[in-house]
C-alpha cells in the first residue's frame, strides 16, 4: 500500500485502535445509523478476518474502508468518506486499495450489501464491476430497507 503523501492527495494505511476516535467523526457524519466505537474496537482487536484502512488527508482521517477476508472471499463491511471530502475520488481510492489488499491475501471474489436507495455507493461499486446478484429483504433495521447483494470477480 502506498504510504506517500503529496500536496492535496490523501494517503492510505491500515487503521489502528488509536484512529478510532477520528474514524468515529467520519462514521457519525457519513451515516444516519453509525457503528459504535465498540464495534470498531471489536473489529480491530477480536476479528481476525477483518482488515481496515483509513484515508488520511493532511493528518486528518477523512475516510475508511473495511473487509472480512474468509478463505478466498472478501466481504466489504463498510466504506465511508467524510461529507466534507466526498466527491474527490477518495471512496474510489479506498475501494482500489482494499481490492488490492484482498487480492494480495488470496481473495478471488468480493461481495457487499448496499441500501437499495444508496445510488451513489451503487455507482461506485458498479465502476469496479460489482453487479447486483440478490436482495436481502428488510436488511436494515432502522427503516426496514432492503439491501442489494453485489458481487465482483477479482481474478
Ligand atoms: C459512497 C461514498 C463512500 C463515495 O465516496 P466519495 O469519495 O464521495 O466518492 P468518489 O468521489 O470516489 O466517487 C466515485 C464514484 O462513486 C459514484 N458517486 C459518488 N458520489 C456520488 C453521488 N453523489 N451521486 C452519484 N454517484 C456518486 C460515482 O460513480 C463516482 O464516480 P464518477 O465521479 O467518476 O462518476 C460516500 O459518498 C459516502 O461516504 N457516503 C456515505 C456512506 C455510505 O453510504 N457508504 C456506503 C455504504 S454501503
Amino acid at each position: 500500500m502506498a504510504e506517500k503523501q503529496s500536496m492535496n492527495k490523501p494517503y492510505f494505511r491500515f487503521m489502528t485502535v488509536h484512529d478510532i476516535p477520528h474514524v468515529m467523526e467520519v462514521e457519525n457524519a457519513a451515516f444516519t445509523v453509525p457503528w459504535s466505537e465498540d464495534a470498531f474496537y471489536n473489529e480491530l482487536l477480536n476479528n481476525h478476518f477483518a482488515k481496515y484502512i483509513v484515508a488520511v488527508d493532511e493528518e486528518r482521517i477523512v475516510g475508511y474502508c473495511g473487509v472480512w477476508l474468509i478463505v478466498d472471499e472478501a466481504h466489504i463491511t463498510n466504506v465511508a468518506v467524510h461529507p466534507d471530502y466526498q466527491g474527490k475520488k477518495i471512496g474510489k481510492q479506498l475501494m482500489q486499495e482494499i481490492i488490492e489488499i484482498s487480492k494480495h491475501l488470496s481473495a478471488v471474489r468480493m461481495t457487499l450489501e448496499v441500501r437499495v436507495s444508496n445510488h451513489a455507493a451503487q455507482r461506485l461499486y458498479q465502476s469496479f464491476g460489482f453487479e447486483i446478484q440478490g436482495v436481502r429483504k428488510q436488511y436494515y433495521s432502522d427503516n426496514k430497507e432492503d439491501a442489494y447483494i453485489m458481487w465482483v470477480n477479482l481474478s
